[in-house]
C-alpha cells in the first residue's frame, strides 16, 4: 500500500510541476521571462495588476488597438462593480441604428456593448499607421509564441537601429519582433499613466500590468478552468487510492 501511495504522490508532483513547454520564442533573442501569477496549475490573476493594466490599455493602447472580444460588462471579472462599469462605458460613443427614420445615430456605450474599436475600418487604421495594421489585442497573448513573456519583452525591446541595418522609413527597431522592424513606436515610458492605487508607474511596471491585462482578455475564464482542473486531479487521486484499497481487499485471499 505504501509503495502505491508513493507512486500516486509522484504522479501528483509531476502534474504540478509540468509547465507548457510549447511556447517557444519565435525570434532568435531569448525572451525576458517573468514569473506570472496566472501560470501553473494553481494560476490566479492579480486583480490590482489587471486594473492598472486596463488603465494602461484604455489610456495608451486603445488609441490604436481594439479588444473586440471583450464587452464592458466583462470588466466585472477584474473587480469593477456594475456602477463603475456604467461610468467607464459611458465615456465611449457607439454608432447604432437604424432608428425609426432609418438613420444611424450615435449613443453612449452600454455594459452589454463590445469595446469600441479605435478606427472605423482597416484602411483608415493603415493610413494612420504607416501602412501597418495594429492588430486586435484581445487574443494576442494566445496568438503569439511565447505568450505573455513575448508581449512583455516586445514592450521592453526597443533599441536604436544597429549600424548598417537597412531600416525602412517610419519603422522602429525592436529586438524581439520577427525581422526586428516594427511599425509601432515604443508605446510606453515612465509615468505615461498615473496609477490610482499609488503604484509607481515605471516602464517595467506598466509593461507588466498591461501584459497581465492582455493575458486576462485572452482568457477571462482561466481561474475557473484551473481550479476545476485542480479539483479533478484531487478527485482522481482520491479515487485511485480508494480503488487500490478495494483491489487489495478483493485479492487478499490469493496472497
Ligand atoms: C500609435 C499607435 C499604437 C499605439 C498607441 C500602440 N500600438 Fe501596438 N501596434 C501598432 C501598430 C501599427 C502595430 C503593427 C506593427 C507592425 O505590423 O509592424 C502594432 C502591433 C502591436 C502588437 C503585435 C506585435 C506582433 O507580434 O505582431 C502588440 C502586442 C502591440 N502592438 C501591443 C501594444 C500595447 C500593449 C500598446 C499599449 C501599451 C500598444 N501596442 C500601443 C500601433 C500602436
Amino acid at each position: 500500500m505504501l509503495s502505491s501511495l508513493r507512486k500516486v504522490a509522484f504522479l501528483l508532483l509531476f502534474l504540478i510541476t509540468i509547465d507548457s513547454g510549447a511556447n517557444a520564442a519565435s525570434s532568435n533573442v531569448e525572451l525576458i521571462k517573468q514569473n506570472w501569477p496566472f501560470n501553473g496549475i494553481f494560476g490566479r490573476f492579480d486583480k490590482a495588476s489587471l486594473q492598472r493594466g486596463f488603465k494602461v490599455y484604455s489610456e495608451v493602447c486603445a488609441a490604436c488597438h481594439g479588444i473586440r472580444h471583450i464587452s464592458y460588462r466583462d470588466l466585472e471579472g477584474i473587480g469593477y462593480s456594475p456602477d463603475e462599469i456604467k461610468v467607464i462605458a459611458a465615456e465611449y460613443e457607439i454608432t447604432d441604428g437604424p432608428n425609426d427614420e432609418g438613420d444611424m445615430f450615435t449613443r453612449e456605450a452600454k455594459m452589454s456593448d463590445k469595446f469600441v474599436e479605435p478606427y472605423e475600418n482597416e484602411t483608415i487604421a493603415r493610413l494612420s499607421n504607416n501602412g501597418s495594421y495594429p492588430p486586435d489585442l484581445s487574443l494576442i497573448v494566445k496568438a503569439r509564441a511565447g505568450g505573455a513573456d513575448y508581449i512583455y519583452s516586445l514592450l521592453n525591446g526597443y533599441k536604436d537601429f544597429p549600424e548598417n541595418f537597412e531600416a525602412s522609413e517610419g519603422m522602429y527597431y525592436n529586438e524581439f519582433y520577427p525581422g526586428y522592424q516594427i511599425a509601432m513606436p515604443s508605446p510606453i515610458m515612465d509615468e505615461i499613466v498615473e496609477f490610482d492605487d499609488g503604484t509607481e508607474a515605471t516602464h517595467l511596471q506598466i509593461a507588466r500590468d498591461v501584459t497581465s491585462f492582455l493575458a486576462w482578455t485572452a482568457e477571462p475564464e482561466l481561474e475557473v478552468r484551473k481550479s476545476l482542473g485542480v479539483k479533478t486531479i484531487f478527485f482522481l487521486v482520491l479515487l485511485t487510492i480508494m480503488l487500490l484499497g478495494v483491489k487489495r481487499k478483493v485479492w487478499k485471499h490469493l496472497e
